[in-house]
């Protein structure tokens, strides 16, 4: 039998000991009584315990606040705000759990309540405001690099995009100034024509103007003109829609995608976008075959889907080119609709990718390309767009030497 006096010694060891993993928790800790009114109903709280973690966190003295209850402490501190925010902490309890943030101070917390005993209420409070910044921080840089990603690629895509132009706009110049100078020819005809209706009706002699008409219409070779310049109109008008379709898949590619709102996409128009703008990189390198598929449209961003099919496009091309065949290689891209999701296939007939090398490929800044050549952001970015920020999936088959596929799927 031990001695009564041996076990209030332990007792007091044990006290001791919790005393100081309660103070050195990095959680506030604080135990309050329950009060209730005769029915019952909760209608205050008195606080029975509290850890040094609390009193540093709410600034409240221990000695200030033991026995005390919180309609006293709100009165005697001058906390009024402070009180009615940690009072509705522990009637509600559908905040347990979640990321409180207290504005006063800044701070965030994640609060956890339970019941020790009967009548009583313990509340946990863990300052997570570190974390948050972190996670804001880790936010905001990501943003800014998919931003900069973005307007890297619309740099890089530049000297092609400006290729592209040139080449409709040269031909769209050059049926201009063949035009003038037909117009010219032709006004010269219409002009003699209406010199002989005039002397015709007022009754001189028309012969010369006659046989003017007949010279210019060999001089100006009428046959030719009525064939050519309707098609120089045409090519034209053909040029300028060539045109417009570029700058309308530009703007759709350069919105900042910061503060753009969720949209009904058609994503095969998307692709052809993407296509047209990048058919500076792909053009010298593979021919691309599409296969699109009768598909629903899907909410989203378009211009982070855009880049995504880019980032995938021109890696497709790199793989090609990568793989230094002298005949063309090929990308195609297949939608198709499977129940709840459209389903994006991108191919290509490339190098593959090598197993050792599968693993790290959604890696950020995961790289095999040269110096210069790829900074191994592609595919990282493409999988936030599409996982993080579409609820989608990227994955990707692949046959060393045949070529890889990689296959987005985004719900519908
Ligand atoms: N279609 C593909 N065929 C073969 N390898 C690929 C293919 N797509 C990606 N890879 C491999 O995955 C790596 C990472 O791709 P990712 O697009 O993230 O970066 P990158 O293309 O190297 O550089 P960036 O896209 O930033 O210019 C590539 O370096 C390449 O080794
Ligand atoms: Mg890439």
């Amino acid at each position: 039998m031990r001695k009564d006096k041996e076990m209030k010694s332990d007792v007091k060891v044990s006290e001791s000991m919790f005393r100081q993993i309660f103070d050195n928790m990095r959680q506030a800790f604080a135990l309050h009584e329950i009060i209730t009114d005769a029915g019952g109903k909760t209608i205050g709280f008195r606080l029975l315990g509290t850890n040094k973690t609390f009193e540093e966190v709410t600034g409240l003295n221990k000695s200030a606040v033991i026995d005390k209850t919180l309609d006293e402490i709100r009165i005697s501190a001058d906390r009024k705000d402070f009180v009615d925010f940690y009072e509705r902490l522990l009637l509600k309890e559908e905040m347990v759990n979640k990321r409180i943030h207290y504005e006063p101070s800044g701070k965030y917390f994640n609060i956890s309540l339970f019941f020790p005993l009967e009548g009583q209420i313990a509340l946990l409070a863990d300052d997570i405001t570190d974390l948050v910044k972190r996670e804001e921080e880790e936010k905001l840089m990501e943003k800014q690099i998919q931003h900069r990603q973005k307007m890297e690629s619309v740099g890089e895509l530049a000297a092609g995009i400006a290729h592209e132009i040139n080449t409709p706009i040269q031909y769209v110049g050059d049926n201009l100034s063949f035009l003038k100078d037909s117009f010219a020819d032709m006004m010269n005809l219409c002009r003699t024509a209406v010199k002989l209706h005039q002397s015709d009706r007022d009754g001189n002699d028309i012969r010369y103007d006659l046989a003017r008409i007949g010279e210019l219409t060999e001089a100006v070779d009428m046959e030719f003109l009525m064939e050519e310049v309707p098609q120089a109109i045409e090519q034209s008008t053909d040029g300028v829609k060539k045109v417009t379709k570029i700058v309308a898949a530009m703007r759709t590619f350069s919105h900042s995608g910061v503060a753009e709102d969720q949209t009904d996409i058609d994503i095969n128009d998307a692709i052809d976008s993407t296509l047209t703008i990048s058919r500076g990189r792909y053009k010298y390198v593979a021919e691309v075959q599409k296969d699109f598929g009768d598909i629903p449209l899907v909410a989203g961003y378009a211009s982070d889907l855009n880049q995504a099919f880019l980032n995938l496009i021109v890696n497709a091309a790199d793989a090609i080119r990568e793989k230094g065949e002298t005949k063309t290689g090929i990308i195609t891209i297949r939608t198709a609709n499977d129940q709840d999701h459209v389903v994006i296939e991108i191919s290509d007939t490339g190098t593959g990718i090598p197993e050792e090398v599968q693993p790290k490929i959604f890696d950020p800044f995961f790289t095999t390309k040269g110096i210069g050549a790829g900074t191994g952001q592609g595919l990282s970015i493409s999988y936030n767009m599409i996982v993080k920020k579409h609820n989608g999936s990227l994955t990707f088959k692949t046959e060393r030497g045949r070529g890889s596929t990689f296959i987005i799927r985004l719900p519908i």
